[in-house]
């Protein structure tokens, strides 16, 4: 694709990954790749993203809070989505901006289906309804060993809801990315997490080049 084109075709990213694998690093360098072509970035995350969206995912995260069960927790995300796609990133990409969102589905269907267990076929039923056609363009994967993110992530902060889970949970999310990274290849650009900060900024820099360049 060329800049131009770039320019008038907005497009949509997000960033997905188990605990710990370094998606706000990444992020930052994602969106400088982005703003040193010339292109308007706009920043989000999910849960969250909006107002309504943060304090759904605080009822998400904190675990001194009634801990919602698998299908509220469910609806909850979904709620959270639908405020976050109609209010944020439809207007931005309307407007020319490219939306880099941290996590995005691709976690509904990694965590709450993989690793909750809820049906796949549930979770693409409210994906259609919440999303209509709207999917990522492109989808990057920091992959790693859930029990070194986890380590990671303890060191960082205090452990949120989902980080207390046990470890056969981290390897079902895993799974579940790498697999629908395997089904689709031609969106998701798969970098190994475990390696170097440098050798992960290079991969990414230069898979992240390529898709903008080419498509
Ligand atoms: P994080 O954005 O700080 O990584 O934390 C968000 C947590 O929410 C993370 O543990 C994954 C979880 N999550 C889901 O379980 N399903 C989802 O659809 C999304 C977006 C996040």
């Amino acid at each position: 694709m060329s800049l131009q084109e770039n320019r008038v075709s907005a497009r949509f990213i997000t960033v997905e990954g188990g605990e710990g694998v370094g998606k706000t690093t990444n992020m930052g360098l994602i969106q400088s790749i982005l703003e040193s072509r010339g292109l308007e970035v706009c920043i989000t995350r999910e849960p969250g993203g909006t107002a309504l969206g943060e304090m759904l995912r605080t009822s998400l995260l904190n675990p001194e809070l009634e801990p919602p069960v698998a299908m509220a927790e469910l609806l909850m995300i979904f709620a959270a989505r639908a405020q976050h796609i109609s209010t944020v990133i439809e207007p931005a990409l309307a407007a020319g901006q490219w939306v880099l969102c941290d996590r995005f589905t691709d976690a509904t269907y990694a965590y709450q289906g993989f690793g909750r267990g809820i049906d796949l076929p549930a979770i693409a039923t409210l994906e259609q309804l919440v999303q209509g056609k709207r999917r990522p363009d492109v989808t990057v994967l920091l992959d790693l060993d859930p029990l070194v993110g986890l380590e990671r992530a303890q060191k960082r902060a205090e452990l949120d809801r989902f980080e207390l889970e046990e470890a056969a949970f981290f390897n079902r999310v895993r799974e579940g990315y790498l697999s629908r990274a395997k089904a689709e290849p031609a969106r998701w650009i798969v970098v190994d997490a475990a390696k170097s900060l440098e050798e992960v900024s290079s991969t990414l820099n230069a898979q992240l080049t390529r898709w903008l360049d080419h498509g």
